[in-house]
């Protein structure tokens, strides 16, 4: 029986659905850990030169082919050409790979709610508190499957609209807050310097790493090169300009990305000192420098906890639609019905995330590349497969289907401003471009090449 492919009511329900998708950890921890361990400004001048080319092309590409074909990833690369399936295939191993590590920070973000709500600020914001939880065996893995539990239980029972719903009041107020704990922080002292390490670029630290790392981090936080725009695009009606879509979702995303930059990184400086061992503490970053600002505050105790809740709604409202696609996988593949499958996968969770929680404690022995398990999924994810999907969606819509199957489609509705520059991207720029940065993070990773 072929069901009808229910649509966005409007522009807005469209814009609003994948933003709250986009907008996630990605944005608020992921971001800002890179760009402080990568050389601050430049990191944040290549993320903003790719958001604009590889970015822009790659999301109009595939929010393109869902409203075309439809359908999610796997079924609509079939169906533009059956040879060229296993792109989808492929591209949907992304979330499958993301989803336990994104749920494990899930739980630390609730387990600082948490926290905050027992008033633990002044605890919390000892340099050593962060680690002492993660190299726990027990809690940081009680808190893991608190977090799936939630996010399982949103979608067994089915009420994800919701949750939507109240996001979309949340994500103006955690915008808000974030604002205010940005300002508050500008003023510390030391604050300034770390104003400067985030908005200067220093060339000196231009690398094909920073590139790669930008690279991975714009995927990741715009949801691209894991199918999940293409299913939202099977959502969007024909009548909605597709290009000015796309623009609004990815400014969003990068202004919350680049906030949340402007209050960490700087507080970085204020109450670390700023030196290399506290920009590169990598995944903890956010964990460790937020409770000493907010120790630092008035209140500080519930402005933590508000904050913290709206983290854990952004996170939410992200691995429900992770944890939604991973099901939906499972149904078009091999029909498991959607209850059924959601209860699979999350037990899957549970036993994949385990390991890579535990990985920073007792399992800190099993360092696959010299890396942290969650460091290694997120590398193979982020660095790898995505820039994989990237590729060989390029050359598919650039060479085998050639640009027009997508600048028709965006051109249903209007003008595309952006045409010819998108032809140009998609054919040539952004293959090579990956093509190269993928070689490169693959000899760097087995130790050929020194950075
Ligand atoms: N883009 C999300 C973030 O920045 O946190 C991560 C993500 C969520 C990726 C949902 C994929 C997805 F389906």
């Amino acid at each position: 029986m072929e069901k009808k492919r229910s649509n966005f009511s409007s522009k807005l329900g469209f814009v609003l659905a994948a933003a709250g998708s986009a907008v996630g950890l990605g944005n608020l921890w992921r971001f800002p850990y890179l760009a402080a361990k990568y050389g601050g400004g430049i990191f944040l001048l290549v993320y903003l030169v790719l958001a604009i080319t590889f970015g822009f092309a790659l999301m109009i590409t595939e929010v393109a082919i869902g409203r075309k074909t439809r359908l999610s990833a796997i079924g609509a690369f079939k169906k533009l050409d059956k040879k060229f399936g296993f792109i989808g295939i492929v591209a949907s191993l992304v979330p499958v790979i993301i989803v336990p590590y994104y749920c494990i920070i899930g739980g630390w973000v609730t387990k600082y709610l948490g926290v905050f709500l027992t008033g633990g600020a002044k605890a919390a914001s000892a340099d050593d508190y962060f680690t002492g939880f993660i190299t726990k065996p027990g809690e940081p893995l009680i808190w893991f499957v608190v977090f799936l539990l939630l996010t399982a239980g949103v979608v067994l029972v089915g009420v994800q609209k919701g949750i939507e719903k109240a996001s979309k009041i949340i994500m103006p107020c955690l915008l808000v807050l974030t604002i205010g704990i940005t300002v508050y922080g500008l003023f510390q002292p030391g604050a300034m310097d770390g104003v400067l390490y985030y908005l200067k670029p220093d060339f000196s630290r231009l690398s094909g790493t920073t590139v790669l790392a930008a690279m991975g981090q714009l995927f990741y936080s715009m949801s691209l090169a894991m199918g999940i725009m293409i299913t939202y695009g099977s959502y969007m009606q024909t009548e909605d300009h597709l290009e000015s879509s796309v623009r609004q979702i990815e400014i969003f995303d990068t202004v919350i990305a680049f906030l949340a930059g402007l209050m960490i990184i700087p507080a970085v400086f204020a109450f670390s000192g700023g030196d290399a061992a506290a920009l590169g503490k990598g995944p903890s970053l956010m964990f460790v420098t937020l409770p000493k600002v907010f120790d630092s505050m008035a209140f500080g105790n519930v402005i933590g906890a508000v904050f913290f809740i709206m983290v854990l709604f952004a996170a939410l409202t992200s691995a429900i639609s992770l944890l939604e696609t991973v099901v939906s996988i499972i149904h078009d593949k091999w029909g498991i019905e959607r209850r059924k499958g959601t209860v699979i996968i999350t037990l899957l969770i549970m036993l994949v995330g385990a390991p890579i929680s535990l990985g920073f404690g007792v399992l800190d022995f099993i360092a696959p590349l010299g890396m942290s398990l969650l460091d290694f999924f997120d590398f193979i994810s982020n660095s790898i497969l995505m820039p994989i999907v990237a590729f060989l969606t390029c050359i598919f819509v650039g060479f085998v289907m050639k640009p027009k199957i997508i600048t028709d489609e965006v051109e249903k509705n209007g003008k595309f401003k952006a045409k010819g520059y998108y032809s140009v991207i998609i054919k040539f720029i952004a293959p090579v471009c990956l093509i190269a940065i993928l070689v490169f993070s693959i000899l760097e990773a087995l130790g050929m090449i020194v950075v």
